[in-house]
């Protein structure tokens, strides 16, 4: 066996980006989407918190987008790491609601870090990936095989997934919306978590469950299909495990056996429902290795799932294996293709809080992509370094400055968040040189400074976006990297503080 082979490769480090800002969906927002239902308020906020599992989503703001989103998360892993930028030997971003119908996002992320850090990245191979919400776990695939086939050298991997999940104002998706990015450090010889070395199984089929037009910014969805394709796939990846036991490659039992689960996550709920799937047929192979003796017909399986939903046993064993990722979900919403992620971050910090070891315990994982793909695969936490933990705890991050001096978070009101679903739905005419409305003046931050405009025999980039790192209110920053190239300059609506 080659030492290639034999070298452990994994999650290093992993850091969250949550915008600051967020609509409380049990407030005003229940009030008047309720009135429009002819539901009455506090029975649409049993719903969203018990039915759906959310109370908060997170909202970008007018300067922020996919692109930002990742820079930042990835100089929090950078800065948390304490790394030096010019290990990075290669930078993934998966992403469905990406800036740019050509460029990869990954470039505009990695010219962001070149300029802020001083470094030059132009070896770094920086693809996108796009596979609805399993982009990021294809990204991880790609990393994970480099790193370990060592053709990155003493280098490591930086694998980013970002998004805004946007749907129609009003209807039943709109609960379902977030955004946030989350950036990890794949390496050898990883401090947070080692991955198997193979993908236990992966399923792809052709579904309409869910997608987004090229003239849309906003995704269009068959819910409640969707729910059905999800579960699907879920008992497809489930189903192949026995059956490669069987082959020889594994033992059923063993593989499917964790200490914790995680699911890819658009809501909590979505997380209990495939639980219960999860549980049922561990349960089932106790006493029949054959997974032809499970059912198929998605209503009566989503039917046998809700009564197991119920049963006591099932309740704890959910409390103890699944929930301690469901944490950040129901604070910032869908973040798609970084969803799964963040239940990792969510799962590392819950352990912490709760000062249990991880070093030793598995995770098992289920991504999943609308459209559609699954993957099954798992990995086993290495050590309890307290570096890896704090660059993964986001609670704080999570508080709203109203709450205690420090906090982060800033609640918007329907009118502004309306206005910004607005702002961030143009995507089919080129914008003006200004990035304008924005709720908070970006400061210490990543911001989109201004669009391209020209078109002309010297200079053609009508519609271009600039980035830059904007270091604070009516700092310099801003108007030297406006105007670096054209004196246009965003001037926000309103001031705040550092990030
Ligand atoms: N108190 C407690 N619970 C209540 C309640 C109340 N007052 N009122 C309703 N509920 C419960 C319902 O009983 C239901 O639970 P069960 O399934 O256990 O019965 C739950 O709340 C949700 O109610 P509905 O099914 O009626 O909700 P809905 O049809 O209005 O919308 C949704 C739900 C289909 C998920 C919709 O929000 C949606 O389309 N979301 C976007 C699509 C999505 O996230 N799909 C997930 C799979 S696809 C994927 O994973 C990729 C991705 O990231 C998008």
């Amino acid at each position: 066996m080659s030492t290639s082979e034999q070298m452990a490769v994994g999650i290093d480090g992993l850091a969250v980006y949550i915008p600051r800002l967020y609509i409380d969906l049990t407030g005003e927002w229940a009030e008047v989407r309720g009135a429009a239902q002819g539901v009455d308020s506090a029975e649409l906020v049993a719903k969203l918190t018990k039915g759906i599992g959310v109370s908060k989503m997170a909202i970008p703001d007018a300067h922020e987008d996919s692109a930002t989103m990742a820079a930042m998360a990835a100089k929090r892993l950078i800065d948390g790491l304490e790394m030096d930028p010019a290990e990075i030997g290669y930078l993934a971003v998966a992403t469905e609601t990406t800036v740019d119908q050509s460029k990869s996002i990954a470039a505009y992320v990695l010219g962001m870090l070149q300029r802020h850090y001083g470094v030059d990245l132009s070896h770094v191979g920086c693809p996108q990936f796009q596979f609805a919400c399993i982009g990021g776990t294809y990204a991880l695939e790609a990393a994970t095989a480099l790193v370990r086939g060592g053709d990155l050298g003493d280098r490591c991997a930086i694998v980013i997934a970002t998004d805004v999940a946007r749907y129609p104002m009003g209807g039943p998706a709109e609960c379902t919306q977030g955004a946030g990015a989350v950036a990890l450090r794949v390496a050898a010889h990883p401090r947070l978590l080692r991955l198997d070395r193979c993908v236990h199984a992966t399923v792809s089929v052709d579904e309409r469950d869910f997608f987004r037009p090229n003239w849309s910014a906003e995704a269009v969805v068959d819910g409640q299909y969707s729910v059905d394709v999800y579960l699907g796939c879920l008992d497809r990846v489930l189903r192949a495990v026995p059956a490669s036991a069987a082959a020889g490659v594994g033992d059923a039992a063993k593989g499917l056996m964790a200490d914790y689960y995680l699911f890819h996550t658009p809501f909590p709920r979505m997380a209990e429902y495939a639980a219960a799937r999860l549980y049922r047929r561990l349960e089932s192979l106790k006493t029949n290795p054959d997974p032809a003796a499970w059912g198929d017909d998605p209503a009566a399986e989503r039917e046998a799932d809700r009564a197991t939903a119920k049963q006591d046993a099932f309740r704890g064993w959910f409390a103890r294996h699944c929930n301690p990722a469901l944490l950040h979900g129901r604070e910032v919403g869908n973040i798609y293709s970084g969803a799964l992620y963040l239940s990792l971050g969510s799962l590392v910090e819950s352990l912490a809080v709760s000062n249990e070891t991880r070093a030793g315990k598995r995770v098992l994982f289920f991504s999943y992509g609308s459209g559609a793909s699954a993957k099954l695969f798992a990995g086993t936490f290495t050590t309890d370094d307290a570096q890896t933990t704090g660059v993964a705890c986001l609670s704080n991050d999570l508080s709203p400055e109203t709450d205690r001096p420090g906090g982060r978070r800033h609640s918007l009101g329907l009118a502004e968040y309306e206005r910004l679903h607005g702002v961030h739905s143009k995507t089919g005419e080129p914008m003006g040189p200004v990035v304008q409305g924005s709720v908070r003046e970006p400061a210490s931050e990543f911001a989109l400074v201004r669009y391209g405009t020209e078109s002309s025999s010297v200079r053609v980039d009508l519609g271009y976006r600039y980035y830059s790192f904007v270091s604070g209110a009516g700092n310099d920053d801003l108007v030297r990297a406006a105007s670096a190239e054209i004196p246009a300059v965003t001037r926000p609506l309103r001031t705040g503080s550092g990030i």
